[in-house]
């Protein structure tokens, strides 16, 4: 449990198999801690009562409403820490090659509630907003750039691939078709097309009928896939032998990229298979902490139902 000082408060995120990360990344006193998605700081906070007023924290965010965050934290903690604003991508590879290391890193993948809560984000579908979508502020492309400016079979590619949407071509064609009328600029307009698109009864049942179109666009405009496949081996480089790197992922994607990626650094090896011999030799980086994927228990998503698509991966950095 936490003290209460470091509860969240009512509209922060709760974080995600809290205890579960607690418990597999073994925090000690005395221990460098990352935190790549630090959010509202809610898993920072376990993890820094962990140090026991011994060690680092540095926590990592692109969003730049994070930092107010981070502040609240570092008051509340006062542990030793940092904020670095930017995509843990980069961070991460900046400080692996800073020679910095860790005994624990933590990415936890996604957007926050506070980012999809907040209408003007224009994450969600359940409130006309502006089409944004991006969780740093500063960066370029929106979403509403995406729609208007892609093609209609780029846009089919990004529903069909990041959405697994099965209208994707329709949907992508109903776009185009009124984008030529007038320019996508709010999340309510492109709701109305998904809808025009899809027939009837496929828009009743399986959750909104925009759910699938607006998390590939999020993926799309925040490079989530991308972001995550270079920021592992940035992370397994930062870390200490011994040192785990914690991932929770929030769909298939994301996971598959984990799981392949701890399974390869475990094989270590990278011959072919019909090789009689090893002529790599290349060695196991990694250990799988988590054979199979942590998953959130009944109470937690009947707490928290934003956590009913969690999985959570543990590896540990070999001697
Ligand atoms: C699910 S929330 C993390 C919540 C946090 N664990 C907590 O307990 O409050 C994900 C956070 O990671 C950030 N984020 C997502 N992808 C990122 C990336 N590529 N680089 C940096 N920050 C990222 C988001 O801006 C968001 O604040």
């Amino acid at each position: 449990m936490l003290p209460n000082a470091l509860q969240p408060s009512a509209t922060d995120h709760i974080p995600v198999l809290a205890e579960e990360v607690r418990e597999l990344l073994a925090v000690e006193r005395g221990n460098t801690v990352v935190d790549a998605t630090f959010g509202a700081g809610g898993h920072a906070a376990l993890l820094a009562a962990d140090l026991h007023g011994a060690g680092k924290l540095i926590a990592i965010d692109r969003d730049p409403a994070a930092r107010s965050y981070f502040e609240r934290f570092r008051r509340r903690t006062g542990v030793s820490a940092r904020f670095l604003r930017g995509e843990f991508a980069t961070v991460l590879g900046q400080l692996a090659q800073n020679d910095v290391k860790a005994d624990a890193v933590l990415l936890d993948l996604g957007v926050s509630s506070m980012q999809i809560d907040q209408p003007t984000r224009g994450f969600s579908y359940a409130v006309d907003a502006p089409l944004d979508m991006r969780m740093d502020s500063t960066a370029e492309a929106t979403a509403a750039d995406y729609v208007n400016e892609l093609d209609e079979r780029e846009l089919e590619i990004v529903f069909r691939r990041y959405g697994e949407e099965r209208y994707a071509r329709s949907i992508a064609r109903e776009i185009g078709r009124r984008r030529r009328v007038e320019r996508f600029e709010r999340t309510g307009q492109l709701v109305d097309a998904i809808k025009a698109a899809i027939p009837a009864p496929a828009r009743f049942g399986d959750g909104h009928p925009a759910r699938r179109v607006f998390q590939a666009l999020r993926i799309a405009v925040n490079d989530e896939l991308g972001q995550l496949d270079q920021a592992l081996p940035a992370a397994v480089e930062m870390l200490r032998p011994g040192g785990r790197l914690a991932v929770i992922s929030f769909h298939s994607l994301e996971d598959r990229i984990v799981k392949r990626f701890f399974r390869d650094e475990q094989r270590g090896c990278v011959c072919p298979p019909d090789f009689p011999v090893c002529v790599c030799g290349r060695e196991p980086v990694l250990r799988i902490v988590t054979p199979k994927a942590v998953r959130p228990t009944a109470r937690e998503t009947a707490v928290n139902p934003r956590a009913a698509s969690a999985r959570l991966r543990v590896a540990e950095k070999t001697e």
